[in-house]
């Protein structure tokens, strides 16, 4: 069974005329590390939301098609059954913090606690989440005290405490520095190597070359593409998507550098060495 299939999955925000999402089908298998791009108001988050059921349960309107995730009809499901097996980062840190917690360890805490817990099971999930994000220090720390980096950090680790089977990330690295950025994907590969379902919507495309199994191009709500990196980012046509591709995709590209058996381009620099090498010989 896949873990997630979406069937022509149509949304429109109550007062709009026109649809944000306007027929998405495709499927998820458990474990992928699935890259979610497009520019600005292509539809990124509002899929997003869709995939965890804030659309249609939070915000209304016209919705229509089908999201099932792990054998659970989002649309018609209760969204605290959801959130059972998917978990959302938001696009804004500040979205996710409760408001109400006066330190970090009981902001993760609250997450827990939501989800039911037993108070002498959260511990443990609390620590290696705050460890995999580099947030230990800031444990009794406020969490609006916090830098917006910071703030991010707790905002992936609050979800990650979860343990979710799926995560949804909605730009989860925007106000990270790059080691940051870097440290924050090699922390959720880590993740879903391990078998949970990652999807995330990124600008930053290098990343999502590098980390992703497949790339989903969303433009003005609609599926451009949805496959390996190598695929997408060979495209001649991505310029139209307001996309760039990464910069080894581009050097080859120029130089016609590809891979002799696909005829795709390098997307990486561990990629781009080995077709050079390829090349002189
Ligand atoms: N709360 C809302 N009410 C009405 N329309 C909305 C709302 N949120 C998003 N939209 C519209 O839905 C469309 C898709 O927006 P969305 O935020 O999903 O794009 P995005 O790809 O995430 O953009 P960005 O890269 O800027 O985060 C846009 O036309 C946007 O104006
Ligand atoms: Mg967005």
């Amino acid at each position: 069974m896949k873990k997630i299939t979406v069937s022509g999955l149509k949304y429109r925000y109550p007062l709009t005329e026109e649809l944000a999402l306007k027929g998405l089908s495709f499927e998820i298998e458990k474990g992928e590390f699935i890259g979610i791009i497009g520019q600005n108001l292509s539809g990124k988050s509002t899929l997003c939301q869709a995939l965890m059921g804030l659309v249609p349960h939070f915000y209304k309107g016209g919705y229509g098609g089908s999201v099932w995730v792990d054998g659970l009809e989002v649309g018609k499901a209760e969204i605290h059954e959801i959130a059972q097996k998917v978990g959302l980062v938001f696009q804004n840190p500040f979205t996710q913090v409760s408001g109400s917690k006066m330190t970090v360890f009981e902001e993760l805490a609250f997450g827990l606690e939501n989800l039911g817990v037993a108070r002498e099971d959260m511990a443990p999930r609390i620590e290696h989440a705050m460890e995999l994000l580099g947030i230990g220090r800031f444990r009794d720390r406020n969490p609006f005290d916090l830098s917006g980096g910071q703030m991010q950090r707790m905002a992936i680790a609050s979800v990650i405490a979860m343990e979710p089977e799926i995560i949804v990330l909605d730009e989860p690295t925007s106000q990270l520095d790059p080691q940051g950025a870097e440290d924050v994907f090699q922390a959720i590969e880590a993740l879903s190597r391990r078998g949970m379902t990652v999807i995330m919507a990124e600008h930053k495309i290098e990343k999502i070359a590098r980390y992703s199994d497949r790339v989903l191009l969303l433009h003005q709500g609609e599926m451009v593409a949805f496959d390996t990196p190598q695929q997408v980012f060979s495209r001649d046509d991505l310029e139209r998507y307001g996309v760039v591709p990464p910069v080894f995709a581009q050097v080859c590209k120029g130089m016609g550098i590809r891979n002799p058996a696909t005829g795709l381009y390098p997307m990486t620099l561990d990629e781009a060495c080995d077709q050079v090498v390829n090349w002189h010989e």
